[in-house]
């Protein structure tokens, strides 16, 4: 086991995710720490991760996280709903990072919602790793959780044509299915899915569904913290790499984050 005292607390906090997606969860987490510095890592040539197998997973996970160490990131946020439900096991302890994943931070929060019946929209393979109902369950055995993957969600975010008429259909009926479970909230359990809080609460209301980076941010402020490994740099910076296409994310990310420069092609 990796522990923290290694660790300088002026690095950089590292996220990744399979595109756009995560820069959800950097939005949160820049807010509630603002002198930090940030790499984020978009693995938009291997997207969908949610579609892919632990062994793909592994495998690019592996690659982005060594190049991780080699920047000297103290620590790495799993941003990714679908790498933390099905690879996080396989890779805690094994890098010179903190590491944190969504699922597994954010479950005990949900399991103290007082509510009987949660939704859950996230990818195929997080939702057939049963990741968000295992952790649930957990910390409280009293919550029926409905977990239901939307296939083209993702696609939509990123080549950003969620209000094209045909897509908000989609996107209805998606949500309609999840609606006859009869859930008191929903969890959007993919970092892209907040990108579709607007089209969703046309059609139900919004303080229906939970961004789970909110509360997944603190989690991350807090362990820093006790840690000790919050900077005392002055002079903080962000870096974005991607795998392919720097300009459509830029340009797709445009609703949840400026990404200044342009980000740098990085291929392993
Ligand atoms: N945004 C990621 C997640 O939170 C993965 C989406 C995908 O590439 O399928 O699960």
């Amino acid at each position: 086991m990796i522990t923290s005292n290694k660790l300088n607390s002026d690095s950089p906090i590292a996220f990744f995710d399979s595109g756009i997606g995560g820069l959800t969860v950097l939005n949160k987490v820049k807010k509630v720490l603002p002198d930090e510095s940030f790499i984020y890592y978009g693995d938009t040539v291997h997207m969908p991760y949610g579609e892919k197998t632990k062994e793909q997973l592994l495998e690019y996970s592996d690659n982005i996280f060594r190049f991780f160490e080699e920047k000297g990131c103290k620590a790495v946020v799993m941003a990714c709903n679908t790498t933390s439900s099905v690879i996080y096991n396989d890779v805690a302890g094994k890098y010179n990072f903190k590491l944190y994943p969504i699922v597994q931070s954010v479950a005990e929060v949900l399991s103290g919602l007082n509510i009987k019946r949660l939704g859950i929209f996230a990818t195929r393979a997080t939702i057939e790793s049963k990741a968000y109902s295992k952790n649930i369950a957990r910390y409280n055995q009293n919550i029926e959780v409905f977990g239901q993957f939307c296939p083209d969600w993702v696609h939509f975010v990123e080549e950003n044509s969620m209000d094209k008429p045909e897509n908000i259909k989609i996107i209805k009926a998606d949500l309609d299915k999840m609606l006859a479970n009869e859930p008191e909230r929903i969890v959007l359990g993919c970092t892209h899915y907040p990108f579709l809080l607007d089209v969703l609460s046309q059609f139900a209301p919004k303080d229906m569904f939970i961004d789970p980076a909110l509360y997944f941010a603190e989690y991350i402020k807090n362990d820093l913290t006790e840690n000790n490994l919050i900077t005392q740099a002055a002079n903080r910076f962000e870096e974005f790499y991607v795998s392919s296409s720097p300009e459509l994310f830029k340009s797709s990310s445009k609703m949840f984050y400026d990404v200044e420069n342009m980000p740098e092609l990085l291929t392993f």
